[in-house]
């Protein structure tokens, strides 16, 4: 079958009932889908132009399908519908590479037992890896609380069991990477693609153990990371905080300024996070944030925003010459694109800030300048 007739058919699942004509409604510009689809219903679209696919702008060096928190209720062994219809959407798009930022399974409950925990993984594996690898997309991702949380109390790992069965699958299914350091894989390790290099932290709890960060700092001063043309950090919990109900210690990173220093200083391009739900396109100092939204259950709304809360999923196109990102976000539920110009310009939250990327500090108004000081 040819890519163009997968790409035709996959659209055709995953679109079910959603008229064409609806989508045009819902923010989609004519540079992702052609005009003459615009009038036509679901069914006469899709056989009648195989060129009108829902599809971003066209690819850059790298393109990355970035989703995150994909679980539903402690013990899951479904996801949501939006989480299928995005797996069947993403070979569509051609991407080099999926990453997600974490919670791809709903463990983190005590009471779960082995069974049920592996069932969970065994679930992910047909409703998510499996079908991404079999169409021979690498899959990048970072442990999230509810994978295998790393909290500790009085010196101990409160999850160990899940996190050795976290460990367990991962070891027995090949994510397709070509790794740099695998000695703490699945929790902490790097990989390098097309060019860039991938740091993933273990940030399934707010605290970084002074170990993992010494093995941070020396893994992004090896030859291998500054040598190759843009880096990129992932890891489950953001810097800060940016959605209601995760503003609050614990639900993202401690010392997040001291963090970004240390990205900045080994010159990471972006830190990608999840957690919190919400999306948000953030940057602070030399740093971007791309903050992914829930592709499962619990979207959150941002901090400063009115926006009702929404699942959504995000295209990464990159130019390696120009160092520079393009983010495509749809709200995977209307498949709307999301304007980046609708989301609050800034989240302030405590002495917290983080700026939406394309605002720079000194276009600031005088109001959200006194906001962040
Ligand atoms: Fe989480």
């Amino acid at each position: 079958m040819s890519l163009k007739r997968r790409k035709f058919l996959l659209f055709g699942i995953t679109l079910g009932g959603i008229g064409v004509a609806g989508l045009a409604h819902q923010g989609l510009s004519k540079n992702h889908l052609p005009q003459q689809s615009f009038k036509v219903e679901t069914s006469e679209f899709l056989s009648a132009n195989q060129e009108g696919i829902l599809e971003p702008l066209p690819k850059k060096d790298v393109r990355i399908v970035v989703i995150s928190d994909l679980n539903s209720q402690y013990g899951a062994t479904t996801y949501e519908p939006q989480v299928d219809k995005a797996i069947a959407m993403i070979p569509g798009w051609e991407p080099d590479l999926v990453l997600c930022g974490g919670d791809m399974i709903a463990g983190q409950k005590r009471s779960l037992s082995k069974g049920q925990i592996t069932a969970m993984w065994a679930a992910f594996d047909e409703h998510i890896s499996a079908p991404l690898r079999q169409v021979g997309i690498p899959f990048g991702f970072t442990i999230g609380n509810h994978d295998g949380s790393g909290a500790i109390v009085k010196g101990e790992q409160v999850f160990a069991g899940e996190r050795e069965l976290a460990s367990k699958y991962w070891n027995s299914h090949d994510p397709g990477l070509n790794f740099g350091d695998r000695g703490n894989f699945p929790f902490y390790y790097s990989f390098q693609q097309k060019g860039i290099f991938y740091l993933v932290w273990d940030a399934s709890n707010y605290l970084i153990s002074s170990q993992q960060l010494a093995w941070v700092e020396k893994t992004l001063q090896s030859k291998e990371a500054q040598q190759a043309k843009m880096r990129i950090a992932i890891g489950h919990m953001p810097l800060y905080p940016v959605a209601i109900g995760r503003n609050k210690v614990g639900e993202y990173l401690a010392d997040g300024d001291k963090l970004r220093s240390l990205l900045e200083r080994y010159n990471v391009h972006t830190y990608i996070s999840g957690h919190h739900h919400a999306y948000y396109p953030g940057k602070r100092g030399k740093l971007e944030l791309l903050h992914t939204g829930a592709l499962g259950s619990g979207p959150r709304q941002l901090i400063n925003s009115k926006i009702p809360p929404r699942n959504t999923i995000t295209i990464v196109d990159i130019d390696l010459d120009s160092a520079s990102t393009r983010y495509t976000t749809y709200d995977m539920k209307t498949l709307a694109v999301i304007n980046i110009h609708s989301l609050p310009r800034l989240i302030v939250w405590d002495k917290n800030w983080v700026l939406r990327r394309d605002i720079q500090v000194e276009n600031l108004t005088q109001s959200e300048k006194e906001s962040i000081n």
